[in-house]
């Protein structure tokens, strides 16, 4: 086994999370939960996306979300931006990091970004060229890396095909993503090594949903491999609106317990995480998506 000394998790409850939630939520509720990310020691919080608001109108409030956070020297603001429209906006809020996301699978591009892959990489490319410029790191989401809603199984070599498009144009890290949570660590570990053919380990990450309850088991996967970065979900929110039967990703809570467990570190402190967890949940009226947190909040009123 070649288990990193560290790990870095990536938060994208904020993003990934609400853009998937059928109420509406307030900027200041999203303001306040990067808050409490912050304060719980996550170094890199994915924020929000500046996306069409026809498509994801949940993302809507990007700007007075990235104008209300207060930043704090050490952490990475990243946002997702499909197109030159999308930066461009993005920009003025400016982040750490910006995220194209393409896909392994032609229909789902189509269904989520309304073009094909070699189109998207048009798109992408002077998106990346413009960031770089701007001194703001780029990073690439390869959404079904490990399955497709609409084609169903993606064979290795398309991940590998579009991880080496997003390298051509010049994206410096790249997740590996399981959209609907359907892979498990075999497909894990060739969807890893198809992307180590163009990306370094230290500019890999994987980013797994959790809908068939596989998602720490594929963390544990890509581990083993020496993978040391993951996006998470605070209280396992998440799920994309345009991924049929997508759950959320796997918990932030659950992730770190398991890191903690192996004597990984993280910087995290898991019960500051937890009510990190429990304050977005309450909004959403919800218990949280997280086996970790719901036994440390038992534990606490017990
Ligand atoms: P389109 O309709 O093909 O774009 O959408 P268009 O260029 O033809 O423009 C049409 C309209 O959209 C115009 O407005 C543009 O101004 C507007 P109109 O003239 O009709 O009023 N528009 C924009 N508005 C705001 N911001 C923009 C923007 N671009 C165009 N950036 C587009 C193409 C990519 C914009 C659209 O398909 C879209 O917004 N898709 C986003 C879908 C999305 O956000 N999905 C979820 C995030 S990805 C994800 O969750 C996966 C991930 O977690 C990894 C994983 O798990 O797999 C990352
Ligand atoms: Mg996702």
């Amino acid at each position: 086994m070649n288990l990193p000394p560290r790990v870095k998790l990536v938060e994208v409850g904020p993003r990934d999370g609400l853009q998937n939630e059928k109420q509406a939520v307030p900027a200041s509720v999203k303001i306040e939960l990067v808050q409490r990310l912050q304060d719980a020691g996550l170094k890199e919080i994915e924020v929000t996306s500046f996306v069409s608001p026809k498509w994801v109108p949940q993302m809507a409030d990007n700007a007075e979300v990235m104008a209300g956070i207060q930043r704090l020297s050490g952490v990475r603001y990243s946002v997702l931006t499909p197109n030159l429209q999308g930066f461009e906006a993005a920009l003025k809020a400016k982040p750490d990091e910006i995220v194209v996301f393409g896909a392994a699978s032609e229909a789902f591009s189509q269904k989520n970004i309304n073009c094909s892959i070699a189109q998207s990489m048009e798109r992408f490319a002077p998106v990346v060229q413009a960031a770089r410029a701007a001194g703001i790191y780029v990073r690439g989401a390869m959404s079904c890396a490990l399955g497709c809603p609409y084609e169903g199984e993606i064979a290795p070599e398309r991940v590998g095909y579009l991880a080496g498009l997003m390298k051509g144009i010049g994206v410096q890290h790249i997740g590996v993503a399981d959209t609907i949570g359907v892979g498990s660590p075999l497909k894990v570990r060739r969807a890893v090594e198809a992307t180590l053919r163009y990306f370094d380990i230290n500019d890999v990450s994987g980013h797994f949903h959790d809908t068939y309850g596989q998602a720490l088991a594929n963390t544990l996967a890509a581990l083993e491999l020496g993978v040391w970065q993951f996006d998470t979900s605070v209280a396992g929110l998440g799920g994309c609106p345009y991924a049929k039967g997508a759950t959320g990703n796997v918990a932030s809570e659950d992730v770190v317990y398991l890191l903690h467990g192996m004597g990984i570190e993280t910087g995290i402190d898991l019960d500051r995480l937890v009510d990190a967890g429990k304050f977005i949940s309450d909004f959403l009226q919800r218990k949280p998506n997280s086996r970790a947190a719901t036994a440390l909040l038992n534990k606490r009123e017990g």
